[in-house]
């Protein structure tokens, strides 16, 4: 009964319960707003991680233009049984770079965090042209136009220099050679040294990904996926917190 006599002296006075409201929302602003300025923190920072090629970019801008994030989500939650299907758990570092991140939320088809290196180039090419010839009850649509779609780079250095803007760690350097590292990271007889150089030798597949001669959009995607998880050494890689 006391409790509700002191309610009622709070609910019948205007003032009073226009402090108090302040008060609780003053409150409820600080707990949601304060962790933001310490967000750095919270972002553990893992060897391996590099931003985007170019030709990766442009894959991942032909990832979402197609929509493939409506089916497919990239984000393995550290419990046994995505562990056991897919690999190593997500970490939030792998999606730094990412803008807008691809965690998505459903999965009509496989996660695909870790898709990079699990088939070759040519299964790829087959099952992106036509899901079904690979798996018979697939839902998934046929993008063999892609295979078509001839794209010279002419547009990546903008699209780079926008993810710069947003943080993404793009050297004056990678940004002037934007268009030249599209092109050489589809064609092994080019002269890519530069483009290993700036995004590190072990972790850039060079090759012609469609087996088809000139770049085109399935290239770009291609090496998208084909990178996708494989930038951290998981073999030696230990968690922040069991160091
Ligand atoms: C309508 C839903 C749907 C859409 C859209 C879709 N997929 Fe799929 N995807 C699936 C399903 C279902 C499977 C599993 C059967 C199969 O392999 O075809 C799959 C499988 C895959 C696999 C094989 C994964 C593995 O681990 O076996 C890859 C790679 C893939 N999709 C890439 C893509 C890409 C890239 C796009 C966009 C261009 C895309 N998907 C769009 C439904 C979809």
């Amino acid at each position: 009964m006391a409790i509700l006599d002191k309610h009622k002296i709070i609910e019948t006075n205007a003032t009073l319960l226009l402090v108090f409201s302040f008060l609780v929302v003053t409150i409820g602003g600080i707990v949601q707003i304060a962790p933001l300025f310490w967000l750095e923190n919270t972002i553990e920072k893992v060897e391996g991680m590099r931003p985007y090629t170019p030709l990766e970019l442009a894959g991942r801008e032909i990832y979402i233009r197609e929509g493939c994030y409506v089916c497919h989500s990239q984000m393995i939650r550290p419990m046994r049984d995505e562990v056991e299907r897919y690999g190593h758990y997500s970490l939030a570092a792998e999606s730094m770079y990412d803008h807008p991140f691809q965690w998505g939320s459903k999965r009509t088809g496989p996660d695909l965090a870790r898709v990079g290196g699990r088939y070759s180039d040519e299964w790829h090419v087959d099952h992106l042209t036509n899901p079904q010839s690979v798996v018979p009850e697939s839902v998934m649509p046929k993008y063999g136009f892609l295979k078509h779609t001839e794209v010279d780079g002419r547009y990546i250095e903008d699209v780079m220099s926008q993810h710069a803007f947003v943080g993404v760690p793009y050297t004056e350097d990678m940004l002037k050679t934007g268009q030249a590292d599209f092109l050489a990271q589809s064609d092994p007889d080019s002269d890519y040294d530069g483009l290993v150089e700036r995004y590190g030798e072990s972790s850039v597949n060079v090759r012609n990904f469609d087996g088809l001669p000139g770049v085109s959009e399935m290239d770009a995607l291609i090496a998208y996926l084909q990178m996708l998880g494989t930038l951290v050494d998981f073999s030696t890689f230990t968690p922040d917190a069991s160091r």
